[in-house]
């Protein structure tokens, strides 16, 4: 994730809260909990519709998205704008292998290109641009 190993540690951390906020047609922010964001790749995150029904309607018509991981004082906030939503492939195979092992049925995996990201933690750095 550019280089930014802390935020990808951050958002890979089972352990760390991550929020998802999506914006509605009228301009509604809408946050849920998501624990099934995931860093793909540099560029590239994604996050498992297992309910997600405000927040799909809202990517419908603003493919907009904040992804916040915070874990004690450390925070990282991207905001990235929606690729697709899979309903098959190969990254819909394996987040769905997983999400059955825990009982659980996916509708979709949507990815996401990361546009910024923000260090948000309490501290000196919070609100810069990382990238
Ligand atoms: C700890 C935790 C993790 C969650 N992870 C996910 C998730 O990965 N995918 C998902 O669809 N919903 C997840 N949820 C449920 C969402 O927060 C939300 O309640 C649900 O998706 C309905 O979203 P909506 O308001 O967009 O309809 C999680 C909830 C909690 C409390």
């Amino acid at each position: 994730m550019k280089n930014l190993e802390n935020v990808k540690k951050l958002f890979q951390d089972r352990e760390s809260v991550k929020i998802f906020s999506t914006v509605s047609k009228e301009g509604e922010i809408h946050s849920i909990v998501a624990g099934s964001i995931m860093v793909i790749d540099d560029d590239t995150m994604a996050v498992a519709e297992v309910f997600m029904n405000t927040t799909c309607a809202n990517l419908e018509n603003n493919n907009k998205a904040a992804l916040l991981a915070v874990k004690g004082m450390e925070s990282y906030l991207v905001n990235a704008t929606m690729q697709k939503r899979h309903t098959d492939g190969q990254l819909y195979d394996n987040v769905a292998k997983q999400f059955a092992a825990m009982n659980m049925q996916i509708k979709s995996v949507i990815t996401f290109t990361i546009d910024k990201i923000y260090d948000e933690s309490a501290g000196p750095n919070g609100g810069k641009q990382l990238f």
